[in-house]
């Protein structure tokens, strides 16, 4: 099969190193891709907002699968686009999509669905919002309805903090479109997990659990980023918390999906809080995690053409018993350049990757890399590496993540040095 890929993150590299394994890929395609992702695929300059560009590229080279990394686009319809052009696409039409695009349809469907989520509100002006806000209480959760790029939920520990972001969203225009109407949400206390499910629209796939690293430093401190390292599967996940989350939340949200004329086909990421062996929901994301699916990648044994083609096509019940998991653990830590989630410089130089590659059970996925006119690799974002090893147990994968890590020479770049404290 030809197969297009849409992304340039260290998602899509752990896409484009899965993928091109399969003896089902004869050519792969990466648009826009990375330094990384070049070793595995054709990149082409393609952003991942230029839909009909996507499109066109698409019809030209015959492609036969087009795989989908990021949420923006499938909130604008690029999975529809390809559609309505025959071309088959692992990513939510627009409307299904809109479990990530809009919080207040995810939460009306948990409501409605009896999904166990936080008590809301949704509000378009102040005044109504202040009223949930007084009732509820601090701390409280304030989120914009549209993508805000990661950066629209803000915790709240005073109501007057609460207003205050009710404001900045609603009159003070702090997120553009995104922050037009909020949702204000009761706060859960807990311990995270990101769980993975694939649908085809009706059939469900469960694939595996994995837990993020949100905060910039050691210890869950300082300011949330996109994430600064993950491992799979999560160390509190038993078989019987698994079974609850198929069962209480991800079933109910296909099924209801379905019935309310928008079926979802691709993968639905519920990120979770969990306390006292209950799974509560705080969003859904249409989309793999990034850097969750670097070691959700590494760990996967069975073939990911096979099965993200047959969920495209509607056929995930042949699939079943193709996907297994590999009983180590993996683990992802990201190297993000100085500065990250502010202001960083862009251009640095990085080296090393082929003593980091040579690691037993390594390999360096690339996020915001790529190759200067010197073929030197540079930065050109904020999270840079992903450096992901395999281990017996969870100590093992670190320790192997870590000694590549020591091997990257970059001079401008930082990362934690605790990915999977919570495990050990
Ligand atoms: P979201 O983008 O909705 O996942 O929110 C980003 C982060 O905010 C989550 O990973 C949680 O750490 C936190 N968060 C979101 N909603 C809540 C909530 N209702 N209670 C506590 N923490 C929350
Ligand atoms: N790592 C969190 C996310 O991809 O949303």
């Amino acid at each position: 099969m030809n197969i297009l890929l849409v992304g340039s993150g260290g998602r899509e590299h752990a896409f484009a190193w899965k993928l091109s394994q399969s003896a089902r890929c004869s050519k792969l395609y990466c648009a826009p891709g990375n330094a990384g992702i070049e070793e595995q695929a054709e990149c082409v300059p393609i952003k991942v907002s230029e839909i009909d560009k996507i499109v066109s590229f698409a019809e030209e080279k015959n492609i036969e699968l087009v795989v989908v990394g990021p949420e923006a686009p499938l909130v604008d319809g690029l999975a529809d686009a390809l559609s309505a052009h025959g071309i088959k696409v692992f990513g939510p039409s627009a409307k299904a999509a809109q479990l990530e695009g809009s919080k207040g349809f995810m939460k009306d469907l948990c409501a409605k669905y009896g999904i166990p989520s936080a008590k809301y509100g949704r509000f378009k002006t102040v005044e109504e919002a202040r009223k949930f806000i007084e009732e509820t209480g601090a701390p409280i959760v304030v989120k914009t309805d549209g993508l805000a790029a990661g950066k629209g939920v803000i915790i709240c520990e005073t109501v007057e903090q609460a207003m205050d972001a009710v404001r900045g969203m609603l009159e003070g225009g702090m997120f553009g479109d995104a922050g037009k109407e909020v949702v204000i949400e009761e706060f859960l206390e807990g311990e995270e997990v990101s769980y993975f499910a694939l649908a085809d629209g009706k059939t469900i796939l469960p694939l595996t659990s994995a837990q993020d690293h949100k905060r910039v430093g050691d210890g869950d401190t300082g300011l949330n980023t996109g994430g600064m390292g993950a491992y799979s599967p999560a160390h509190f996940v038993t078989p019987d918390l698994e079974k609850q989350i198929i069962e209480k939340l991800i079933e109910p949200t296909i099924a209801g999906m379905a019935a309310e004329g928008c079926p979802f086909t691709g993968v639905l990421f519920a990120g979770l809080m969990v306390k006292d062996g209950k799974a509560t929901l705080l969003e859904y994301n249409v989309r793999f995690g990034d850097p969750e699916c670097q070691p959700l990648m590494m760990r996967l044994e069975g073939d990911l053409v096979e099965i993200l083609d047959a969920a495209a096509q509607g056929r995930l019940d042949e699939v079943k018993d193709q996907v297994s998991w590999s009983d180590d653990t993996t683990l992802c830590v990201v190297m993000a350049a100085d500065g990250y989630p502010g202001a960083y410089e862009k251009g640095t130089h990085i080296s090393g990757f082929e003593e980091a590659n040579a690691v037993e059970g390594v390999y360096v996925f690339h996020a915001g890399t790529a190759e200067n006119e010197f073929g030197d690799i540079v930065n050109v974002g904020g999270r840079v590496l992903g450096v992901t090893a395999k281990g017996a147990t969870i100590a093992e994968a670190q320790k192997r993540a870590y000694e590549a890590v020591d091997k990257i020479d970059w001079p401008e770049g930082f990362y934690r040095r605790d990915i999977g404290w919570r495990a050990l």
